[in-house]
């Protein structure tokens, strides 16, 4: 099975010249979304993952099925004021302005080994912060995984001293 045949690409949204990537119709079909799903497991066998991290929101589409095909636990990153407990921020810069994503402090014990999972790697700058906040409470990134990786955007670069994984890659 294809799985970039099962994502179907919407032009101009959600603004002019944005060729985006619409995940929807790839974990609408069963087969396509227990693929990409299996293959990002059998990718992470060997790397005795403690965790599953997952960036609001199509994070969690991926990273929670990963997590439970993987029997290891799920946690989130999330945008600012959604979690309820004591949360560690990382503000990050985007091309016009900046970003804050959060995780619960006591969401990662020292040492641990974490993979994040995420539907896309555009510029790279959710992933590097997800990662910023997991190390900052001692975890150690032995993974990125994606489905969708825009290359043009050197978000591999940026990314460049972690192992990362993309099923699906766009120029
Ligand atoms: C998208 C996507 C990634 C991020 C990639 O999330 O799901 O998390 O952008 O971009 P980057 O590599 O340039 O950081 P978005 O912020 O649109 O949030 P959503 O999943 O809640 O729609």
């Amino acid at each position: 099975m294809d799985l970039k045949s099962k994502i179907r690409v919407i032009e101009n949204f959600p603004k002019e010249g944005i060729s985006f990537k619409d995940i929807t119709t790839l974990i609408k079909d069963k087969d396509a979304f227990k693929k990409a799903v299996d293959l990002v497991v059998e990718d992470l066998k060997e790397k005795e993952v403690d965790y599953i991290v997952g960036p609001e929101a199509r994070g969690f589409l991926f990273g929670a099925a990963v997590a439970y095909a993987l029997e290891v636990g799920f946690i989130p990153v999330r945008k600012p004021g959604k979690l309820p407990g004591k949360t560690s921020s990382h503000e990050y810069e985007l091309e016009y302005g900046t970003n804050t994503l959060e995780i619960h402090t006591d969401a990662i014990e020292k040492g641990k080994k974490v993979a994040i999972v995420d539907d896309l790697l555009a510029t790279g700058g959710t992933m590097l912060s997800a990662a910023k906040l997991i190390e900052s409470l001692g975890g150690e990134v032995v993974a990125m995984e994606f489905l969708i990786e825009l290359e043009s955007l050197g978000g591999r670069d940026k990314l460049g001293k972690y192992y990362i994984n993309s099923l699906v890659q766009y120029e």
